[in-house]
């Protein structure tokens, strides 16, 4: 069983340049034990790295005498995966799985791959632009939002600016819709809007910038209709 696995695996070791992965590295890590989903035996590296797919986050490799190597996978998908998964262990390495970004997109540490539009359209239009295989950003959970803040604020610091968010008024209630699923409620205090928003009576989402009067990227609803730069994601 393990010889046919290990005559697999070497195929796997040589298409793993043109996957869809590429993986951050930490020396001296091991997953904690509590996070492990499975592991294996293999004879080199890179089958450890190979079998991490589909639902598995990180995979640790550690040298195994005389001459395997152990890997320990993970399906956690913590956000914070370096301080919640990893612990202390010498002769081990991890690898994090990360998407590769398509060109055009920028690989955004916590948030995934975001293509920054050039053109300024309306919500309507900027919706339908962006690249294949990408939609308008959107947040999972509340650690992507706040890296993908974070990412603005150091990238594009000249004030006014804002940019279309896959984020919609639900009818006409106080909850917003992420595109593909998800909500958010526009009551304060709130992580996401500005303290002053959702006040337009509006159906479409901006993370805006003016640092002046308050705006820090936060959320803020404005018409569909107005035009602005937009944020994809990669799926
Ligand atoms: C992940 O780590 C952060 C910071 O160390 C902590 O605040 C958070 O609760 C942890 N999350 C999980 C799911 O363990
Ligand atoms: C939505 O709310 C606005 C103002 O809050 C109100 O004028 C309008 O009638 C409402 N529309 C519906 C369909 O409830
Ligand atoms: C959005 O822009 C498109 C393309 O310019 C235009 O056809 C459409 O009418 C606009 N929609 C709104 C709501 O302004």
């Amino acid at each position: 069983m393990l010889a046919a696995l290990g005559a697999l695996l070497c195929v796997c070791c040589s298409i793993e340049e043109g996957s869809a992965y590429t993986f951050r590295t930490f020396m001296g890590a091991e997953i904690a034990a509590t996070a492990i989903s499975s592991s294996a035996v293999v004879q080199r590296p890179c089958e450890c790295r190979a079998l991490c797919r589909d639902a598995c986050v990180a995979v640790a490799i550690r040298r195994q005498p005389p001459r395997h190597f152990h890997c320990s996978f993970t399906d956690e998908t913590v956000a914070d995966a370096t301080t919640n998964l990893t612990v202390p262990a010498p002769d081990s390495k991890v690898f994090y799985k990360r998407l590769v970004c398509l060109p055009g997109f920028t690989l955004v540490d916590n948030v995934g791959c975001i293509y920054v539009s050039t053109a300024a359209l309306n919500f309507t239009a900027a919706a339908a632009s962006c690249p294949s295989d990408s939609q308008l950003f959107t947040a999972n959970f509340l650690i992507d939002f706040n890296a993908m803040r974070n990412y603005l604020k150091k990238t594009f610091v000249v004030p006014p600016n804002k940019f279309w968010i896959g984020l919609t008024r639900l009818g006409n209630s106080t909850t917003w819709k992420w595109f593909g699923g998800g909500t958010i409620e526009a009551t304060h205090p709130s992580p996401y809007w500005n303290p002053r928003d959702p006040n337009e009576n509006t159906d479409c989402a901006m993370l805006y910038f003016r640092p002046s009067t308050g705006f820090f990227y936060d959320v803020a609803d404005t018409s569909c209709a107005g035009q602005m730069q937009f944020l994809c994601k990669q799926n």
